[in-house]
């Protein structure tokens, strides 16, 4: 079996997924109409035109500008839902989902709007998909601290629905300390806390992220590895890593997919997972991400059945659940006969 069916077939799961990022240009232009919203947009066409970024902060200009079109309930249904459908049809099994509330509520769209949309799809795909999900509300590192707690605010009514708290947005000289009071109080609420670390900022902000906010996985972690000891540690640890190989090429983190360093990760005994961050707007879902970078650096059919394994022991379900996923993993290897 080649390996682009191996990974068409794999179960796995998705751990560094922003909801707000699968927004199709064809979905971003619907939703424009239904709801009276201008963009600088008059094709689909123009939209992925737009789509051509040096580096993070261009990409958040541009994904801010198209979240404007959710304004109701049923956007944020129609988005997540297309979402789920999709990826349903790649093996994934189980997503933990990110979501950007502050984002929503700084244009005047509820907290409850944004998290009502997403949970009712996430709801139907357990139902009709039996895929599982978990929620994770990120806070955005260009905002105050203030702002972070108001969301918290928010959530804390919802903990039904929300299961975590992420570390988003601009990270260049925003270190994760600056959110450390904001984290505690997360985390005694009962809200498991990640962050995004080391995409763009330095190894340092990856301790931190550690230390200070005491995260549970490390979202993309891609400059770790400029901090031996640090690698020494998650590997000692095994902090689940996010990593996100179109996003990194895309947001020019890395020149070439070659130089992606999802197989130094394995080689070096890390905990790695395959993620598509923000699919929509960098050209690939998770399959794709798995795909392209296999044959960038040169994954083999064990690698590749190590990254999918690695999506279940990464993820945030009990025990039981996680080895079922392993069950189904290694049951499809032996079926494939790979
Ligand atoms: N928000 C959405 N995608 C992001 C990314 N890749 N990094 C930081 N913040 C984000
Ligand atoms: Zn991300």
């Amino acid at each position: 079996m080649n390996l682009d069916a191996l990974i068409d077939i794999l179960p796995k799961t998705e751990l560094h997924l922003h909801i707000e990022g699968t927004l199709e240009p064809e979905m971003m232009l619907a939703l424009a109409t239904r709801n009276g919203i201008e963009l600088p947009y008059a094709s689909v066409a123009e939209v992925r035109a737009a789509y051509e970024f040096n580096n993070l902060q261009d990409f958040l200009d541009v994904y801010y500008q198209g979240m404007s079109v959710l304004i109701e309930e049923r956007d944020f249904y129609d988005l997540t839902w297309a979402y789920l459908e999709k990826v349903h049809g790649q093996g994934v099994r189980h997503v933990e989902i990110f979501f950007d509330p502050q984002a929503h509520m700084e244009r005047g769209v509820a907290f409850e709007t944004a998290l009502g949309g997403i949970t009712s799809a996430l709801e139907t795909a357990h139902k009709e998909m039996g895929m599982s999900s978990k929620l994770i509300m990120c806070f955005l590192r260009h905002l105050p601290e203030e702002a972070a707690f108001e969301a918290l605010k928010c959530a804390c009514k919802h903990k039904e629905h929300i299961f975590g708290v992420g570390l988003d947005s601009s990270e260049a000289g925003r270190p994760p300390e600056l959110f450390s009071r904001v984290f505690a109080e997360a985390r005694a609420q009962g809200f498991v806390p990640v962050a995004h670390a080391g995409e763009e900022g330095p190894a340092a902000y990856v301790t931190t992220a550690l230390d200070d906010l005491k995260v549970q996985r490390v979202d993309h972690g891609n400059r770790a590895f400029e901090d031996p000891a640090l690698i020494a540690r998650m590997v000692r640890d095994q902090t689940p890593l996010t990593m996100c190989p179109l996003s990194n090429l895309r947001l020019r983190g890395i020149e070439s997919l070659d130089q992606h360093p999802i197989k130094k990760a394995l080689q070096a005994g890390l905990l790695a997972t395959v993620n598509s961050d923000d699919p929509s707007y960098f050209g690939g879902y998770v399959n794709d991400n798995y795909k392209q970078v296999a044959k960038a650096v040169g994954l083999d059919a064990n690698e590749i059945v190590q990254l999918a394994k690695n999506s279940f022991v990464a993820s945030f379900i009990p025990d039981d659940d996680k080895q079922k996923g392993l069950d189904a993993i290694d049951n499809c290897v032996n079926h494939a006969k790979v």
